[in-house]
């Protein structure tokens, strides 16, 4: 039986009790992916008739957005298969600070409103837990396309009756920067570079949404994007590309737990990152099909190397999942997070579960241990409690994640999915709160 939780935590907050050792299999689906659905639900205020998105998850923080955009005169309606989002009577250029602050995602809307009312005033979203996440790329392209910008008491107030095409040069590919002006730049005059731009999968689907409403963009995926300026977007269906995060989360959970498992939709090409580090520590990844692929476990795993960077480099957001295996994999790895400032939350944490590991500024020094044991432990972030998650999988006898606000605004139905693999787990307590990232 599981027990009732540790007295030192909180017993009326949502929490897993997760029992370690079961092995899992069987297959699972992917959903379709937070960071697109976000940026893309933003995306769709560029319209001025009807966009249905499909393969959008049911989270937390999509939740969070409709009620952003409805706050600003959009019309939300969730259907059967997916969402519908007419921004037909956008009205206010103001998204309230009651709101905004719940989602940092929610400053996507300063592109759209810029470019469709001309006027936009964001509040500033603010920091997190991993990290002070300022806007100033955003603002200074913004003011490359000839916006008149401001911060004034914590909102950013952007003017600019017709935004011009301009050549743009990010100081780092920001994959939020980048988004903001490929949104902003589809209704300015002329044409638009963005070099240096990110090039992430979820830019490249926000491209291909853009370009399906009328929009056009070239070299989305490359590390130069240009755009040339249309006078409207109109409404189109789209569906949204599987999450590469989530289907990351279940290899490795079906790597520590020494499991074979198949996965699908994903998209192998968004996955490349995580497979070639799988394959390099021990584990098999064979491709099933198209868009399907399984994980073949081994045996012992061997420690190794992780240096997060911008797409296609290691995704920082992979990083605390593969801490989990190298903790228990052999020999010593050295896990370096050059994205954000703060994102080893998870650490102390899995030190809690027996792991051996040391952080020296933005490096982790992880010295593998034969096994985790189960214990109560505190998620600070999304990616972080999933970590969390996929160690106590593994570990011996019972892990407690509490923190579950922070795993439900990424993980849709996840004590599910990995139920239906085998897993035994259980979610007790109250409703999770709303928190921001
Ligand atoms: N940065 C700046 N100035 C800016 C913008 C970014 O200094 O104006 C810095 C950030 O502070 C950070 C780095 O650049 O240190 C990377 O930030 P980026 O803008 O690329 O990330 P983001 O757009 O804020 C998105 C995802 C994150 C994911 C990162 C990196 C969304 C909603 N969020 O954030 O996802 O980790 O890209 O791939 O798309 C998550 O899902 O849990 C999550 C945090």
């Amino acid at each position: 039986m599981l027990n009732s939780g540790d007295s030192t935590y909180p017993v009326d907050q949502p929490r897993l009790h997760i029992k370690g050792g079961y092995s899992l299999a069987g297959e699972v689906r992917i959903s379709g992916a937070k960071n697109s659905a976000l940026v893309l639900m933003a995306g769709a205020l560029l319209a001025d008739d009807t966009c249905y998105l499909r393969n959008v998850p049911a989270l937390a923080d999509i939740g969070r957005m409709a009620e952003i955009l409805q706050a600003i005169g959009v019309t939300v309606k969730e259907q059967s298969d997916g969402i519908e989002i007419n921004a037909q009577d956008l009205n206010a250029t103001n998204p309230p600070y009651a709101l905004v602050s719940q989602l940092r995602a929610s400053f996507f809307a300063i592109g759209p409103l810029l470019a469709r009312l001309g006027v936009a005033n964001v509040p500033l979203p603010g920091g997190c837990a991993i990290g002070a996440r300022p806007v100033e790329l955003h603002v200074r392209g913004l003011q490359a396309l000839g916006a008149e910008v401001i911060i004034d008491h914590g909102v950013v107030q952007a003017y600019a009756p017709k935004l011009k095409g301009a050549k743009i040069y990010l100081d780092y590919p920001s994959v939020g920067a980048t988004e903001t002006l490929m949104m902003a730049a589809t209704l300015a005059d002329g044409e638009t570079v963005i070099d240096n731009a990110a090039q992430e999968p979820e830019v490249v689907d926000l491209a291909n949404f853009c370009i399906a409403m009328g929009a056009k963009i070239y070299g989305a995926g490359t590390n130069s994007i240009t755009i040339v300026g249309v006078d409207r977007l109109h409404g189109t269906e789209y569906d949204i590309i599987p999450d590469r995060i989530e289907a990351s989360t279940f290899l490795l959970a079906a790597a520590i737990t020494h499991s074979e498992i198949s996965l699908a939709p994903i998209i192998p090409g968004h996955l490349t990152a995580a497979i070639a580090k799988l394959e390099e520590i021990g584990a098999k990844i064979k491709l099933e099909g198209p868009q399907r692929l399984r994980i073949i476990p081994a045996e012992t795993y061997s420690g190794s190397d992780i240096e997060t960077l911008p797409y296609p480099g290691f995704p920082t957001d992979m990083q605390s999942l593969f801490m989990s295996l190298l903790a228990v994999s052999k020999g010593n790895s050295l896990v370096s997070e050059t994205v954000f400032e703060n994102r080893f939350g998870h650490v102390p944490e899995l030190n809690r579960m027996g792991a051996d590991i040391r952080v020296k500024g933005n490096h982790a020094v992880i010295r593998g241990v034969p096994f985790l044991s189960g214990a109560p432990v505190m998620g600070t972030d999304l990616r972080a409690t999933a970590a969390l998650v996929v160690a106590g999988l593994a570990a011996k006898g019972e892990t407690i994640v509490h923190g579950l606000q922070h795993l439900d605004r990424g993980y849709e139905a996840i004590e599910i999915k990995l139920g239906q693999l085998g897993a035994k787990l259980e979610r007790r307590g109250g409703v999770t709160q709303p928190v921001k990232c």
